[in-house]
């Protein structure tokens, strides 16, 4: 009866070792590579010309740097609707000095969408899209896409405009021209309901109210290293009873 079931341990014995194995592999392997090259946006908006004062603006915002390092850290991509000189120019005179730097960013967010759309990707979104400028509630960031043939269009609820030209794609950053500089209802749509208040600097904290300082990127990285390791002592419990039985039987 024991030698029936010897070959059947032997097996056991090597799965088990396999679980050992691949726990251990698990545990030393490096976290996955980054995409490639870094992505400059201000290079391709440069390169493509016509997006000067695009260029400026992301670059007193920071948007720039955020939009590089968004490309560099995360695989959903990004889309750009990125309106021309032309398009700023044309803005009622005073437009862009009458809004504060938060309120610059968030002009400046709602052109950023946080997932790579290729043209017929952008022909199928449901709207609102969701921009980097956040809640899409009527009065705040709604952002319609509309197509009719090859003609994509673009409404804000405060101006309708058209992608004119797909200026960069490359599989993971999509940047669209548009005629017309894209403006939210939260900041420019009728009725004003009362503007966004300035957001309240937090007071700092004296020495005395501080509270310490939590850190959950690496809290949770201990769980999951804790999580890791328990299920390789399992491993290695359930290789020993298997070797164990193997030398047995
Ligand atoms: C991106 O390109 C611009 C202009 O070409 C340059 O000034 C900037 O330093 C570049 N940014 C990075 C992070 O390399
Ligand atoms: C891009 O990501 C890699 C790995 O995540 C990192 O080492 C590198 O510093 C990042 N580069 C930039 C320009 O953010
Ligand atoms: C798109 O916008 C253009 C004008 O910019 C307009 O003539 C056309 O009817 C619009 N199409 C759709 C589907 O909204
Ligand atoms: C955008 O689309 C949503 C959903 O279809 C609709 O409720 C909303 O009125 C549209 N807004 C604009 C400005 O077109």
């Amino acid at each position: 009866m024991a030698t029936t079931f010897k070959p059947f341990s032997t097996l056991n014995f090597l799965a088990s070792l396999l679980i050992i194995l691949q726990c251990t592999t698990t545990l030393a392997q490096a976290p996955p590579p980054g995409p490639s090259g870094p992505t400059n946006i201000t290079k391709i908006l440069e390169k493509a010309g016509q997006f000067n004062t695009l260029i400026r603006l992301m670059k007193v915002t920071q948007m720039s740097d955020q939009i590089d390092t968004q490309l560099n850290n995360s695989n959903q991509g990004m889309t750009v609707f990125a309106p021309t000189d032309n398009a700023f120019a044309s803005l009622k005179a005073g437009t862009l000095n009458s809004l504060s730097d938060q309120q610059k960013v968030s002009l400046l967010q709602f052109h950023v969408v946080p997932t790579y759309l290729t043209t017929s990707q952008l022909q199928t979104v449901s709207n609102p899209l969701r921009t980097q400028a956040g809640d899409t509630a009527s009065n705040k960031f709604p952002l319609n896409v509309t197509t009719s043939g090859n003609q994509v269009n673009v409404s804000t609820g405060v101006v309708d405009t058209t992608v004119s030209n797909s200026i960069y794609t490359d599989g993971s950053l999509a940047v669209y021209q548009v005629d017309k500089v894209l403006l939210p209802m939260s900041l420019f749509g009728p009725p004003a309901p009362a503007p966004a208040p300035e957001p309240l600097k937090k007071k700092k904290s004296g020495a005395g109210d501080d509270v310490p300082a939590t850190n959950d990127g690496s809290a949770s990285a201990d769980a999951s290293d804790a999580i890791a390791f328990g299920s390789c002592f399992s491993g290695l419990f359930t290789g020993t009873v298997a070797f164990i039985t193997a030398l047995y039987l």
